[in-house]
């Protein structure tokens, strides 16, 4: 028998006014109790984070093992932050740092009930990961991708179990963004999806069913704005002034271009190009400035680089 879940919601204004909540849930009975997280970069560290917080035993995995520690460290640092605000205690915190095990092989993932992919946005090297999982994973897994705009029904096609695969867009940093989109390829069975959207839930983020277009929602809106941001730049404006404009006079509680240095540059070219690509349309032509930017691999924060320096 498991304890009664025990819920600590702490609610905050944000400077948007937006409302947001830190959620723990302790001896929750999540709906997938295992959960696997591949990749440990940005992506995968918050996923891992916020299933472990809900009551999952999580496994993460990264090709990279320096990615791996720097991942984990980043949980460690987040989990840190909350404890000194007060907003956890450190038994809370230590309980979701131990509800986290890295892993150095892919077969641990036999035992997940649920397999959230946060890789790099390349749709062969996605491929080549799942064919790896087809040969691993029992036959109940659900299989999730974290993609930023690939096709899920493209995806769900190279999988053993095209049912049992959904997308599951969480938002960057995912401790903090209330969103999770969903997204339904065509072969996704009712069940996955329902399985999906009430763990969603359970971790206290709200769901939205976008439609498995390139982009789904936020993207298809974002990308081409964050883009237009980047032409004024070619075009001449100072960064400051752009981010600021936008900021100040919309609002917006990143400027558009230290939102795409905090998404990734590389991200975000490889998501315009596919909705360039896909929608067939120029007004998705990704800036050449931004594709200089990536090919010098000034990929944004992750990289101390990108649109302004970071220290690393
Ligand atoms: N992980 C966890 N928590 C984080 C964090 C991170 N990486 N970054 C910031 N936070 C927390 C901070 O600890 C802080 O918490 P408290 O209020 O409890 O102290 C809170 O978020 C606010 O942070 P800051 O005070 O440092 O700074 P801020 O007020 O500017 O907020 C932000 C930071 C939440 C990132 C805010 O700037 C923001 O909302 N930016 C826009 C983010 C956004 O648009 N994300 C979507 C990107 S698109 C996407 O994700 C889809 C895709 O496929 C590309
Ligand atoms: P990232 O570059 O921070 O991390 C990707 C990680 O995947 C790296 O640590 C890399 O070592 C690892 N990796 C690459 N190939 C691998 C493989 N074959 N097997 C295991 N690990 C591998 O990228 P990110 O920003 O975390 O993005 C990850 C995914 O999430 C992408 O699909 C991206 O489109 C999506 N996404 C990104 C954002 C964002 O704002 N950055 C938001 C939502 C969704």
């Amino acid at each position: 028998m498991h304890a009664q879940p025990r819920l600590i919601r702490v609610s905050r204004a944000q400077g948007s006014g937006h409302r947001q909540d830190v959620l723990i849930r302790e001896n929750f009975m999540a709906t997938f109790q295992t959960v696997g997280v591949i990749g440990a970069g940005q992506m995968g560290a918050g996923i891992a984070q916020v299933f472990a917080s809900a009551g999952s035993n999580v496994l993460l995995f990264d090709a990279s093992t320096p990615a791996l520690d720097r991942g984990l460290a980043g949980i460690h640092l987040q989990l840190g932050k909350l404890v000194e605000k007060e907003k956890i205690s450190k038994e809370q915190a230590d309980g979701v740092k131990s509800r986290i095990a890295r892993s150095a092989s892919l077969k641990d993932f036999a035992r997940c009930d649920l397999v959230v992919e946060a890789i790099i946005e390349n749709f062969e090297i996605k491929v080549k990961l799942f064919q790896e999982l087809g040969a691993i994973l029992p036959a109940h897994t659900v299989l999730a991708s974290n993609t930023s705009s690939i096709s899920i029904t493209r995806m769900a096609a190279t999988t053993k179990a095209p049912g049992q695969f959904i997308g599951m867009h969480f938002m960057n940093p995912v401790p903090v963004m209330k969103l999770v989109e969903i997204i339904r390829g065509l072969q996704t069975d009712d069940a996955t999806y329902q399985r999906t959207k009430q763990a969603a839930e359970e971790m206290g983020k709200t769901t939205v069913l976008a439609l498995d277009g390139p982009g789904f929602i936020v993207n298809r809106i974002l990308c081409p704005m964050i883009n237009e941001a980047i032409f004024l730049l070619q075009e001449g404006v100072a960064p400051e002034d752009i981010d600021n404009a936008m900021k100040l006079g919309t609002n917006q509680p990143m400027g558009p271009l230290t939102l795409a240095d905090f998404v990734g540059l590389d991200t975000l070219l490889y998501i315009l190009q596919l909705l360039h690509r896909e929608l067939g349309e120029d007004k998705y032509r990704p800036c050449p400035l931004l594709v200089k930017y990536v090919e010098a691999g000034w990929f944004g924060k992750k990289a101390g680089r990108g649109f302004y320096r970071y220290e690393q």
